[in-house]
This record gives C-alpha cells, structure tokens and sequence, in this order.
C-alpha cells in the first residue's frame, strides 16, 4: 500500500453506489432503441448530477476523454461540492454502448472511486491486458508470454488440462491470431462482443462463470477499472498501454507516462484501496438490468470497497416517476 491520505471509503461507498444507479436508470430508457450516443449521454449527465451533489473534492483521472472531446465528465475535470476529501473518480457511465442500443447483455455503469493519486491516469488508448482470478501464484501468467504459454502455465497451476481450461476474449479480428492459438492448445475460448471490465470480473469466480483467464487489447480506461473491480475481488491483471501513433504518444506523456513499454500491475494501476460500483443496464451474467414492473423501477448494483474487501448486491426499488 501507499502513504496516500486515507480517505472515508465506508461514508462514501453507498453514495457512490447511488451515482451507478442513477446512471444505470437514465441509461436503461435508451436500451434496445439503436442510438448508442443518446444512451451514453444520459448515463453521463445523470452521472455527473449525481457526484456533483457529493461532499468531495473529486476530480475525474478516466473519463468520456479530454477536455475538447468531452464536454462532460472529461479527464481533469472537478466534481462534487468541494466541501469534501480530495479524490479520484475513474469511471465509464456506460460501459457497453452498443450493448445497450442492441439489447444485449452485460452493458454496466461503472465508477470507482480512491484518495487523490491513487489510479493510473490512463490516455484514452488501447491496452493489451491480462486477468486471471485469485488463488493463483503472483505472476503466475504474463503478457510477455505467448497465448499458448498462458494457456498451458495457468492450467499447471489450477492442477488441470488446457482442455480444461476457458478463455474470455473481445470478438476483433485483431484477435483471430491470439483466439486461434489459445484454441490450439485445446482451451475454450468465450467471445464477447463488448464490455471487458465484465470480462476481466468473470475470471474472479470461474467456477459460476466458467472463465478462467482474460486476455486481448481493449481499452485502457477500462483496464483501471477492470483493476480497481479485481483490487476489491481479488485477481490479478496486468496491462500495456499500446499506441498506434504519437498523438497517442502525445496523449500519454500529458497524462505523465513516460515509459511507454510499462507493464503495470493491478496494483501498480489502482495503488490504495478504492470503492467500486457497478449497476446493470442490461441483464448479463454478473447483474441484473434496470427491471420495470407495475409502476417499479428496479435497479441492481454491485458495491466493494478493497480496504474491508466487502462485497455488497444492492437491489433497490423505486415508483415510477408520474409526471
Ligand atoms: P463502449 O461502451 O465505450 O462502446 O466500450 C465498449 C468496449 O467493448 C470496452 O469494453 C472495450 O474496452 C472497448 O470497447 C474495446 O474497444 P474496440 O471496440 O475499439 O475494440
């Protein structure tokens, strides 16, 4: 851990937990009508209202993207009161913007939230990234490995066969290479079209899941996430931030990374305890989405804190709004 101020994770967790679930309602009128921006922006605005109402001084390290892309949300900008402890947001008010606008499972509004420094102020770029559950030797797997290695150094350590073994991978074709390897080996691949802090959190509890490892280049704000989601699950994850060109160079030296080869750890991208919500917009495998029943609305949320580890399922009803 870090000599980073301590910061009051157990009176802020249920507020926290608020802001995911406003953003997960606002968003939910959007799901299933094909207008992947709409539904984002209405998670974000309601995101936004929501933290502005908190007593902190929060300032958002991974957000929608820079300051003259995003008008809102951006990365740097202060939200909250001001009246509070000074902290760091990471979020994505929705993760899975197509998910929502097809109806399909998974689509999340995700938040974390820790003392100031505590998060990787990762670029809005892509990063190759690496989780597997907890029980397993530190390091057991790494990026420097190819994807057979992986495959076959996790099953040595889980006592099984490759055959055994499941591997959660984004459906791109800048993946064909990596999904055809792992199969190889004889391991299972499960795609996925989007969402891969879901993916990543799938590797915590394998056993309900059936997802062993999480590998594949997605994108970097959400590797933190992914991290500070795993930081109070337990799990390992690593990532490396790719560029594919010197503005996104450019973008990361702004964000003060100078080496560009990094491997960071999860603990190297989340480096003191964190709070972590998460609310389902569509149901999926790890929540519920926002339900509508007979003047209900129903929203499902899951809350963690690393410092107690605690995991909580919030489920909360609310009536319709009439007018
Ligand atoms: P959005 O919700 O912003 O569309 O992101 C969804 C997502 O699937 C992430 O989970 C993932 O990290 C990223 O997109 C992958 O990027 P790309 O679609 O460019 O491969």
């Amino acid at each position: 851990m870090t000599d980073l101020p301590d910061f009051p994770d157990h009176m802020l967790s249920l507020s926290v937990a608020r802001v995911a679930e406003q953003a997960a309602l606002a968003s939910a009128d959007w799901v299933g009508r094909g207008d992947e921006q709409s539904a984002d922006q209405a998670a974000v605005n309601a995101m936004r209202e929501q933290l502005n109402l908190l007593d902190i001084s929060g300032t958002v390290v991974i957000g929608e993207g820079e300051r003259d892309q995003a008008p809102m949300l951006f990365i740097g900008e202060e939200v909250g009161t001001g009246e509070g402890p000074a902290v760091d947001i990471a979020l994505d008010p929705l993760e899975g913007t197509t998910l929502t606008a097809k109806d399909m499972p998974n689509a999340l509004t995700v938040i974390a939230m820790g003392p100031r420094g505590s998060m990787l102020h990762a670029p809005d770029v892509y990063m190759d990234k690496l989780a597997v559950g907890p029980g397993l030797p530190q390091g057991v797997v790494t990026l420097d490995m190819s994807p057979a290695d992986r495959v076959t150094t996790l099953a040595k350590a889980k006592g099984c066969t490759a055959k055994d073994i499941t591997v959660c991978i984004l459906e791109r074709p800048r993946h064909e290479d990596m999904i055809y390897d792992v199969r190889q080996t004889g391991a299972s691949v499960r795609l996925i079209t989007d969402g891969d802090i879901a993916g990543v959190m799938h590797c915590v509890d394998s056993a309900t899941t059936g997802i062993d490892m999480y590998m594949g280049s997605g994108g970097a704000p959400e590797g933190v996430l992914a991290a500070a989601a795993l930081k109070c699950m337990g799990g390992q994850i690593s990532g490396r931030l790719i560029f594919r060109n010197n503005d996104e160079r450019r973008r990361a030296e702004k964000a003060g990374i100078t080496d560009f080869d990094r491997i960071y750890t999860r603990d190297e991208m989340v480096t003191a305890d964190v709070i972590f919500a998460a609310s389902g917009v569509t149901s999926g495998t790890l929540l519920p989405g926002v339900k509508r029943d007979g003047g209900w609305l129903e929203t499902s949320t899951l809350l963690m804190r690393s410092k107690t580890r605690s995991v909580r399922h919030i489920c909360c009803r609310m009536p319709m709004k009439t007018d």
